[in-house]
């Protein structure tokens, strides 16, 4: 059967990788987070005291730098250099670092690659920020999915508090998802923009089976034989 490709991109907190790896499971196909990829990137350089606005020490840092995303009992495990970041990669500190980091042009030549490669002859729903317009320019389907930036924030804050590990106002945590919409979009290289043949979906009034039963009425309606 013929693979397909489905490309998920928007802003930061918009759910993305939740509704990317539900809908990967229904149709059963790999899911691909390639935000995961820079934020592993960030974490390394944050452990060596580098600036992750230095695009030279940063880009340095790519010689050593072997990441693989493999599944254990359905959950994602992201691996840099042998071991399983998974959840150092979650900070606020590193969600800074990875915005820093992807707007770095040697930065995103190398993870692209490594995700078109990642995605060649199989079938994927990949999400990030520049997969509909970049990394997978033919994608069967792709969806631009946002919601408010109050709606994003609220779910962030919910998520933390649920965690046990909010250390931030609403409002906070709103302000500094501003900034990384702001830097995410106005960045040289391939920056934040929907693509467009991709279809908008604003996720601010559906909970995530509503939203998974959107993105899976859109795959069905491009007629694609394994999408049911
Ligand atoms: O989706 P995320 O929050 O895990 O992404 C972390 C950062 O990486 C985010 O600031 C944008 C950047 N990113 C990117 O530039 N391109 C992608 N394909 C995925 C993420």
């Amino acid at each position: 059967m013929k693979s397909i490709q489905i490309a998920i991109d928007g802003p930061s907190g918009a759910g993305k990788s939740t509704m990317a790896k539900l809908v990967s499971q229904k149709l059963g196909i790999m899911y691909l987070d390639t935000g995961a990829m820079y934020r592993a990137l960030a974490l390394k350089a944050i452990r060596q005291n580098i600036d992750t606005n230095d695009s030279e020490k940063v880009s340095e840092l790519l010689s050593d730098f072997n990441i693989s995303i493999k599944y254990e009992n359905g959950s994602q495990k992201v691996i840099l250099n042998g071991e399983d970041v998974s959840d150092k990669i979650r900070t606020d500190e590193v969600s800074m670092g990875a915005s820093n980091v992807s707007a770095i042009p040697a930065v995103r030549k190398r993870l692209v690659e490594l995700q078109q490669k990642m995605a060649s002859n199989t079938s994927v729903v990949m999400d990030g920020r520049d997969i509909g317009t970049h990394v997978l320019p033919k994608a069967d389907v792709k969806i631009f999915l946002t919601a408010s930036v109050a709606q994003r924030a609220l779910r962030r804050y919910n998520e933390q508090k649920d965690k046990g590990i909010l250390k931030k106002s609403l409002e906070e945590i709103e302000k500094e998802i501003e900034i990384r919409d702001y830097n995410d979009s106005h960045r040289a290289a391939s920056p934040l923009k929907q693509a467009d043949d991709a279809v908008l979906l604003d996720t601010s009034n559906y909970t995530i089976e509503e939203s998974v039963e959107k993105i899976l009425e859109i795959i069905r309606s491009k007629g694609l034989p394994n999408a049911l």
